[in-house]
């Protein structure tokens, strides 16, 4: 592979045989750029694994998802601004309502009962009712605060709830929908009309173990290369602070990635870095453009190596979800973090 600065390659495949394997039917959650991933190519490869659905948080990200001329159904579950609402309906997409206003306004709606999650949809379930009732709802749903947490009461109580909802609602004509990808894989109970998967459709567990105990694969790897390889004495340090120094004479190489690469600065001292089938320590702290990696008293790494950021190279591998823990976050976080300077590549 010729050097690049950083980039993030997508295996097209891997997005579509997971959703291959996910419960269905299946709505493909694309919304943060498909978390980091880039939208419009993973809702292809959704679709072409059998997702029927997509949903997105934003308007624009409907629009968008329509200028590349795919006309699946489009769920926008944000809040939406009176502007964003126009432009969801002009983009001939359903919206999530939980107020008259919204449920007036726009011609596909589905209501949204926060049944625990507490953040968007009503808890007022006479409201939820009464909105339901109304002919232009296709759809009644809730989200899961907890799914991802196995043994907790709420996930339960949630379902419980939304349960006696739809029951209530007794519409034949609107579906119902819950499941995010914890719930789509820990219980068929929560799946109804459909489930709304997002981090599995990427390959990434949602509860940050290994995905391959799902059947999982991670659709995207991180790459940069060696772009210095210097001596370093003893004493000599790297990087801004001084926060690590040599030990005894070693070598360090320079990778151009960084934290405007989305590459975070937490990650200093603190993440390895995969050079020539080699797992080794990214010493110092992470700059804007460049990390820094010990490679130890002899090398044979050299200028024009590739870097393997996230990832496998030879024997070795590193998921986003070694680096989420690295950094006490999950694994969304860490490929919705990439910046745009990060060229996309796909294998289809
Ligand atoms: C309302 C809603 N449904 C479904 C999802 C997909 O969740 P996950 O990526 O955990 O599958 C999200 C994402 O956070 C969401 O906000």
């Amino acid at each position: 592979m010729a050097p690049e600065r950083a980039v993030a390659t997508v295996d097209l495949g891997a997005i579509e045989r997971n959703c291959a394997r996910l419960p269905k039917p299946l709505c493909a959650v694309v919304k943060a750029d498909g978390y980091g991933h880039g939208a419009a190519e993973v809702a292809e490869a959704a679709l072409r694994g059998s997702a029927e659905r997509l949903a997105v948080a934003a308007a624009d990200e409907a629009t968008a998802l329509r200028a590349h001329g795919i006309e699946a159904p489009i769920l926008v579950m944000g809040a939406l601004t009176p502007a964003e609402l126009a432009s969801a309906i002009d983009a001939d997409a359903e919206v999530v309502a939980w107020t008259e206003e919204v449920a007036q306004a726009a011609p596909r709606v589905h209501v949204k009962l926060d049944t625990g999650m507490g953040r968007l949809g009503t808890k007022d379930r006479d409201l939820a009712l009464r909105l339901a009732a109304r002919p232009n709802v296709v759809g009644l749903m809730t989200h899961f605060a907890t799914a991802d947490e196995p043994g907790d009461e709420l996930f339960g109580a949630q379902l419980a709830a939304f349960s006696e909802f739809v029951e209530a609602v007794g519409r034949d004509d609107a579906v119902a929908h819950a499941a995010n990808s914890a719930a789509a894989l820990r219980d068929p109970a929560s799946h109804f009309d459909f489930v709304r998967c997002g981090v599995a459709v990427y390959g990434m567990d949602p509860f940050g173990e290994d995905p391959a105990a799902h059947q999982l694969e991670p659709a995207l790897s991180l790459s940069s290369w060696v772009g210095a390889v210097r001596r370093f004495a003893a004493g000599d340090s790297a990087g801004y602070g001084r926060r690590w120094t040599a030990p005894e004479p070693t070598w360090v190489a320079t990778i151009p990635i960084g934290y405007g690469d989305g590459w975070r600065r937490a990650l200093t001292n603190n993440c390895d870095v995969l050079i020539r089938g080699q797992r080794l320590p990214l010493v110092g702290t992470v700059s804007m453009d460049n990390v820094t990696v010990a490679l130890g008293p002899d090398t044979d790494i050299a200028v024009g190596d590739e870097a393997v950021l996230v990832g496998a190279q030879g024997e070795e591998r590193i998921l986003a979800e070694e680096v989420a823990h690295r950094l006490d976050t999950i694994n969304y976080e860490i490929t919705c973090a990439l910046t745009p300077r990060v060229r996309r590549e796909y294998l289809r």
